[in-house]
């Protein structure tokens, strides 16, 4: 199977059926709820976010057991440590054959994170200011500017140091779009297809407005793994993708 995940910005119709650009987050407390998700979305391009909850309770070695079995993989554990660290964690991690990996968009946790990946195929995201801060948050944690100076600022860094596409909001994406031009891939989270519930997240859009923003790929959970098929209910949102796709 072609692991469309791996090349660069995914060019529109590549995947006929949209579904190489969503990202699934199998957000959800154990390896067997994962598995058993994993083989509802069989037939799919769709790529498999495993984030810290489950990977702290098995979702590596299922990361890993996933890859074999030809899924493309985003490991989405937000590194951030001293840049040795970070190096070393983010050479241990490309041996898992995972497609996408997550790191804080620091320049100094960016550089070590690139030469940790090396040669391999994993694909570097930076999160640039978590869509749980605000104006006053940042300024509570010190910062002297508010969340969208730091986000272009974070932004530009890992575009210098050469990461290969950013985490945002879409709301931030058209701008980042415009800023950084085709060459980094954005990943947006807070999809919703019309009429589904938005649950905690607070700014939402539909998979069609995402990739209308610049999106390159759609993150997506409790849509999915909330629906009785989510099958289903991903092979739905991945034809709105390729629908939005071939009318950008
Ligand atoms: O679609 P749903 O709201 O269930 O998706 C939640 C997923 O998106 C989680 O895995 C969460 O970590 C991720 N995410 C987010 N907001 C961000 C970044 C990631 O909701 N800013």
């Amino acid at each position: 199977m072609p692991n469309a995940a791996r090349t660069t910005r995914q060019a529109p119709g590549e995947a006929a059926d949209g579904s190489a650009r969503l990202i699934v987050a199998l957000d959800v407390p154990a390896v067997r709820d994962a598995e058993m998700l994993a083989e509802r979305l069989a037939g799919t391009e769709a790529v498999l976010k495993i984030g810290h909850q489950l990977a702290y309770t098995g979702g590596l070695a299922l990361a890993e057991r996933l890859v074999r079995a030809g899924r493309s993989v985003f490991l989405d554990l937000k590194l951030h440590d001293v840049p040795r660290t970070v190096e070393e964690g983010v050479r241990s991690l490309a041996g898992s054959g995972a497609s996408f990996l997550t790191i804080h968009a620091y320049p100094q946790t960016l550089r070590a994170a690139v030469v940790g990946r090396g040669s391999s195929g994993l694909r570097l995201l930076g999160v640039t200011v978590l869509t749980s801060m605000d104006d006053r948050d940042a300024a509570e944690a010190g910062y002297g500017s508010g969340v969208l100076d730091l986000v272009r600022r974070r932004a530009d860094d890992a575009a210098t140091v050469g990461i290969d596409g950013l985490v945002c909001a879409a709301t931030e994406a058209q701008d980042l779009r415009n800023a950084l031009g085709p060459g980094t891939a954005l990943v947006v989270p807070g999809i919703r297809p019309a009429g589904s519930e938005a649950g905690d997240q607070k700014r939402v859009v539909t998979p069609a407005e995402a990739i209308r923003r610049g999106a390159d790929f759609l993150v997506v959970g409790r849509p999915v793994t909330g629906a009785a098929d989510p099958g289903a209910a991903a092979r739905a949102i991945a034809a709105e993708i390729a629908a939005a796709a071939r009318d950008a």
